[in-house]
């Protein structure tokens, strides 16, 4: 597998890209020469940035696609592909909700929504382009925007965490199939935290309920602008790595704890009776 990838004259998918993280992965992509196809829900938000853009000089395909919606996330990706004429390179799933309610008496229509954006929304965006990318046969990436919650549980946010966690797995079987058929293509998984977007401000109520102005003060002044979240996505995905984690929480004792408790739990090659 190639090592690096150059976007420089090659096509770049961005969903999401009208706002927070995705809009920056799109605005850093055109600046290092590659043509952008960009996707999202919000028609206002995409326009204005394919404006930015192509005042720059970038080529820019600019579509309205609902990522929950199989048959139109299909069609969005062949005619990216056909846009692109051999030369795609990195697709970044990216588009993603917030999903805030209990797990112990969910609110089962949210529960759906969030599962149908957040996880089949990069599951159908890899059945659209990760066969396309295998056919076209250039070194290519596909890249899922996962979350601290891929690895970490949280009260509050359960359809959240369940959908991220289900990212971390059928992206690393992705990844695992695809270097067992030595393909040219590839995976990683970002998982930011604390990005100042769209989805974080949504919770800044709650943690008003919680503990009041101050903690919304702490939270604000913790979280990191989404270009530096970019940056780093950008950069390590043309490196090609699979892990892509920009920033994290004081969580680290957090996984190491969780990872032993599994460690332990697993019987040495036996049935523990
Ligand atoms: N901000 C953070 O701290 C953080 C942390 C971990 C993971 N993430 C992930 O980063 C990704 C980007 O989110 P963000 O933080 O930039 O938030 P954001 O709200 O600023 O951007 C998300 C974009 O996705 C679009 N979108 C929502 N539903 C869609 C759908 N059905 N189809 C197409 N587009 C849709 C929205 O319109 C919006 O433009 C998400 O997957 C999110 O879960 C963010």
């Amino acid at each position: 597998m190639t090592q690096t990838i150059d976007p420089n004259g090659k096509t770049v998918v961005v969903t999401g890209a009208a706002s927070g993280i995705g809009r920056e992965i799109a605005r850093q992509m055109a600046d290092l020469g590659a043509m952008v196809v960009i996707a999202d829900i919000n028609q206002a938000g995409l326009d204005a940035l394919a404006s930015e853009l192509e005042g720059k000089g970038t080529k820019v395909l600019s579509r309205m696609v609902d990522m929950a919606d199989l048959a139109a996330v299909d069609a969005f990706g062949k005619e990216a592909m056909d846009w692109a004429q051999g030369t795609m390179a990195l697709v970044y799933a990216n588009a993603g909700i917030h999903g805030i309610t209990s797990g112990i008496d969910p609110d089962m229509e949210l529960f759906e929504k969030v599962i149908a954006v957040n996880l089949m929304g990069p599951i159908y965006m890899s059945k659209a382009f990760v066969p396309r990318l295998v056919a076209q046969g250039i070194p290519a990436q596909f890249v899922i925007t996962g979350s601290q919650a891929s690895f970490l549980a949280a009260p509050g946010i359960s359809p959240y965490v369940a959908a991220k966690h289900g990212l971390w797995g059928f992206a690393d079987s992705l990844r695992i199939e695809l270097a067992m058929e030595q393909s040219p293509v590839s995976v990683s998984l970002v998982a930011p935290s604390r990005a100042d977007t769209g989805i974080t401000r949504q919770r800044l109520d709650e943690y008003r309920e919680q503990g009041g102005d101050k903690a919304v003060e702490d939270y604000i002044a913790s979280m990191v602008g989404p270009e530096k979240i970019a940056e780093v996505a950008v950069r390590e995905s043309m490196k090609r790595a699979f892990w892509i984690i920009p920033s994290h929480e004081p969580t680290l004792e957090m996984f190491k704890a969780r990872a032993d408790a599994i460690i332990e739990a697993m019987p040495a090659g036996e049935i523990k009776v």
